[in-house]
């Protein structure tokens, strides 16, 4: 399988109509957590497992991972999560309008593809119009977690949506980083890094009350 595809290319620039929440989930109306890369699909199985009245959904561009995780969720019978296949930034804003305002209560971009050079910035997942598309599904005290062990990633993410309106860093008092994950479910880059002993930044973001303005 591919390491990475190039989120850029032609292919990927086709927005995709998915399937909305009624026909993805038993029960609909259940609080929605987002994960943004979700490869393997290990973070949010173990979730979907841990919280039978939450709804999780990976997004995932590598189409061959998207499909081995639905077997393993099939075969789990998990009926509270969904893997789908798209390029985030292209076919997510749709799909979230289909939500109920606020449904959408958690998104977690975890250890996303660093794109080291330059002139691949622009492939980076983390830009202005998706995080406009999460505030506008996002009632107040949603949340966007990130994580990464690349700090020059991180920081890219976070002065992006620190420019944002919509969202406040939560308080960490005198830490500059949180150093846990929240969901007490750690990912496969999270366990990869953790064993060879990387450093991992990580914040969580709060959706504030400002109304969202087209
Ligand atoms: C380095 S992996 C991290 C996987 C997982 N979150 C973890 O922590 O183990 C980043 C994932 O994001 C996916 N990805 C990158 N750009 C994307 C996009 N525009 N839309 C959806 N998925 C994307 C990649 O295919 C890859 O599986």
């Amino acid at each position: 399988m591919r390491q990475h595809v190039n989120p850029l290319s032609q292919f990927f620039q086709l927005p995709l109509s998915l399937p909305s929440k009624n026909v993805l989930f038993r029960e609909s109306h259940y609080p929605i957590h987002l994960d943004i890369g979700s490869a393997k699909g290990e973070f949010l199985i173990e979730l979907a497992k841990k919280s039978p009245d939450w709804n999780f959904v990976g997004f995932e561009i590598r189409e061959p991972l998207v499909s081995l995780c639905e077997k393993k969720r099939i075969k789990l019978e998990l009926d509270n999560l969904k893997f789908l296949f798209c390029n985030v930034n292209v076919s997510l804003d749709e799909w979230l309008s289909d939500l109920d305002y606020g449904q959408l209560k958690r998104v977690s971009i975890q250890f996303p593809d660093p794109w080291f050079k330059r002139k691949h910035f622009k492939r980076r997942v983390l830009k202005t119009n998706l995080l406009n598309s999460i505030a506008k599904s996002m009632s107040k005290n949603g949340e966007i977690f990130f994580q990464s062990d690349i700090f020059k990633l991180f920081e890219s993410m976070t002065n992006t949506i620190d420019k944002s309106r919509y969202f406040n860093r939560k308080d960490l008092g005198n830490l500059s980083f949180m150093d846990q994950n929240p969901y007490n479910v750690k990912t496969d880059r999270e366990l990869f890094s953790l064993k060879k002993n990387l450093p991992i930044y990580r914040a969580m973001y709060i959706r504030n009350s400002q109304l969202f303005i087209d």
